[in-house]
């Protein structure tokens, strides 16, 4: 099974990505442990769905920061976070199909996204920190924008 708790290495240099980042394992790490203890089917889909809402949220707002601060590398930036996307809603929609959500099938998603974490979130970490980027070209987006 692949680590789900923060540590520093997973770090990009820049809060607010590192914050969400967090987040989105403290939801990967929650999922995790309610399989593993064999919880209701009803409220592992209710966190998957969240997992699902999140990750559009976070991968929205990168897209947003990406874009404005000129970033060179944004299109394959962008072609990860849509595999990813593409990963989480098959695994959704067989929630809802009545199929199991595997730890191994958990497992895969949460190396995807340390990978991501520490090749395409810290490349455009090093970009901004490189570039003396200013952190207000990273200001928070509304969450409602985008649901
Ligand atoms: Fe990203």
């Amino acid at each position: 099974m692949a680590t789900i708790k923060w540590r520093k290495n997973l770090s990009v240099g820049i809060m607010r990505i590192d914050l969400h980042n967090q987040h989105l394992l403290r939801l990967l790490h929650g999922l995790h442990e309610a399989l593993r203890k064999g919880c209701d089917k009803a409220d592992l889909k209710f966190d998957f769905a969240e997992l699902v809402d999140y990750s559009v949220f976070h991968f929205a707002c990168e897209e947003i920061w990406m874009s404005r601060t000129h970033y060179r590398q944004v299109m394959e930036h962008e072609e990860d976070h849509k595999r990813i996307i593409l990963r989480l809603c098959k695994l959704y929609k067989d929630l809802q199909n009545g199929c199991d959500l595997t730890l191994r099938e958990l497992s895969t998603l949460i190396t995807l996204l340390i990978i991501h974490f520490k090749e395409f979130d810290a490349s455009f970490g090093r970009f901004v920190l490189e570039n003396k980027l200013s952190t207000t070209l990273m200001a928070p987006v509304p969450r409602h924008k985008y649901f």
